[in-house]
């Protein structure tokens, strides 16, 4: 009996303590599940496991124009004008849609960008119709040429690395060749413009050490890694949507076969997050893309998910500034690695980048893209205890980071030439109300969009911009084709992002503007934003259905 009773009161403090000991972890576990995004994009394993089950359909030629239930005449009208579109390319690009075909063969690359510019049901059909060209020949301003000889303006900003304009890197790739010519492509040791690099770049970002690398993906890879070895702590915290380059561990979601196991994906400006931050010890580091702040938690709007019209964006710089100062605090509270993710955005809010524009001081920023000065290149700056690749009281045990071409002679010339434009008058002019001259382009558009009766309106953070639907419909993606044709050269992902660069005219924008505004109004007298109206819901249901009752 005495027995019993004493392996009853064991057996109960055992439970006590387990549930003691799982309480405060079930807790943080939970408080992780809260911190998610509702959406798919914050659910990464969930969104992977959707992306294997979905069938590849195509949607044939009837069921193509009548994908909304448009009825004969309307389909008539889009298939007229489908043909119309296709002759168009037919004798604009003659040249360019041939190489273009036959590069599809070879260049995987052009294989897929060229498959996902439209959403998967529609590639098949649309790709017997249009012959677009990816091929061109030069630029000059704002314009990009094509290999028939058209003109656009060039509105993909090279993903993002025309910050200064096309002459201004043309120029600073021209001075790196003349600055570094005679070295060529010794590696190893340094052309004296990398000190000078390092130092500037050191001094712009406020922070003590610089690594080079070849590209932004790997700049990321990097400060993850030096935040890992520094904290001794294993998971890297990202924002829901948010791109980071292609690396495994800042892509947990379909696009990446290895699922990353050490990564939180958290609710953008979401306080659960932060309390995720205050209770998980186990966290070395937060990345940041304060690009995000355009379109929180959301993916870069592509046009090849642009399934329905309920695409948003929308850009609170109060609001963006007062989350990073929460992260701040919080990361400084619990000595959590804070990184900026400035490939993208560094140099293009302001001179000082993301920081200073944001007024927010990181303990990492990684830079990329128009820091080459027109070349490939990654840049991580720090803190000098985090960049330090060795402990002196453990020599064996080091954070390992190298590459052939880092600190390459003409990088880092075409570099210091961009940096030395920097410092310039007539750039630092360009920089002046930026934001302001880009936020009164954006609204005057809004206007002339509204009063001329399209259902297309853009928003935009600084010289970024996306185009939104007002009226839902399965056709927005075509869209892009319509700007193509009225001269406007948009990337891959088509009219998710316009990115201009800052040496953009009041003229050349005016340009832009009519021809966004002719463009729309063919797409509409074309019938694809006609029809019956549906709802952004219906719209979904209906491609469900599309999808499962085949
Ligand atoms: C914020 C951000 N980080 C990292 C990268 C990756 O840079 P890269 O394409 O040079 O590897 C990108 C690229 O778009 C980016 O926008």
């Amino acid at each position: 009996m005495e027995q019993t009773l004493s392996l009853t009161v064991l057996s109960l403090s055992i439970s006590a303590a387990l549930a003691a000991w799982l309480a405060p972890k079930a807790r943080r576990r939970l408080m992780l599940s809260r911190a998610k995004h509702r959406s798919l994009t914050g659910h990464s394993k969930m969104a992977k496991r959707i992306a294997g089950w979905l069938p590849g359909y195509r949607l044939q030629e009837d069921a193509f124009y009548g994908a909304d239930g448009a009825d004969d005449t309307l389909q008539a009208t889009r298939r007229e004008a489908m043909d119309r579109l296709s002759k168009h390319f037919r004798q604009r690009v003659p040249h360019g849609a041939h190489l273009t075909q036959e590069a599809k063969q070879f260049l995987a690359d052009l294989d897929f960008t060229g498959r996902y510019r439209v959403p998967f049901q529609f590639t098949e059909t649309l790709a017997q119709a249009i012959h677009t060209s990816s091929f061109i020949s030069r630029t000059s301003g704002a314009v990009i040429e094509d290999v028939d000889g058209n003109r656009y303006f060039d509105v993909s900003g090279s993903y993002g690395v025309n910050v200064l304009g096309y002459e201004a890197y043309k120029a600073c790739m021209e001075e790196a060749v003349l600055r570094a010519g005679e070295l060529g492509p010794v590696l190893g040791a340094y052309h004296p413009v990398v000190l000078e690099n390092a130092r500037r770049v050191a001094d712009i970002a406020g922070l003590d050490q610089v690594s080079f690398h070849m590209s932004g993906t790997e700049a990321v890879m990097q400060a993850v890694r030096l935040a890992r070895y520094h904290t001794g702590r294993r998971h890297l915290v990202r924002f829901c949507g948010a791109y980071h380059g292609w690396w495994e561990d800042v892509q947990p979601g379909p696009g990446n076969p290895l699922p990353p196991r050490e990564t939180y994906t958290l609710q953008d400006m979401s306080d659960r997050s932060l309390d995720v931050l205050r209770s998980h010890r186990n966290i070395a580091c937060v990345l940041v893309n304060p690009l995000q702040a355009l379109h929180p938690n959301s993916a870069a709007p592509g046009d090849s998910s642009l399934v329905d019209s309920s695409r948003k964006a929308s850009y609170d710089r109060a609001a963006y500034t007062r989350w990073l100062h929460k992260l701040r605090e919080v990361c400084t509270e619990r000595s959590i690695v804070l990184i900026f993710d400035e490939v993208f955005l560094g140099f293009r809010l302001a001179p000082g980048g993301a920081q200073a524009y944001f007024g927010v001081k990181a303990d990492m920023v990684t830079y990329g893209k128009t820091l080459g000065g027109g070349f490939p290149v990654g840049v991580v700056c720090g803190k000098a205890n985090l960049m330090r690749r060795y402990r002196p009281e453990r020599p064996a045990d080091i954070c390992f980071a190298r590459g052939t071409f880092n600190s390459h002679p003409y990088v880092m010339a075409a570099m210091k030439a961009f940096l030395d434009r920097l410092d310039e008058p007539q750039t630092r002019a360009l920089y002046d109300r930026l934001e302001e001259r880009w936020n009164g382009r954006c609204s005057d558009l809004n206007h002339r969009l509204q009063s001329e009766g399209l259902p297309v309106r853009v928003a935009n953070m600084s010289t970024v911009w996306t185009f939104l639907y007002e009226r839902p419909s399965r056709f927005n993606w075509m869209f892009q084709f319509y700007l193509r044709k009225h001269g406007l050269w948009l990337s891959w992902v088509g009219s998710g992002r316009m990115i201009f660069s800052l040496d953009y005219s009041d003229s050349d924008f005016a340009q832009v503007a009519d021809r966004v505004v002719a463009a729309a109004q063919e797409m509409q007298a074309d019938g694809w934003w006609s029809g019956p109206a549906l709802s952004n819901r219906e719209i979904k249901r209906r491609v469900f259905r599309e999808m499962f009752n085949r």
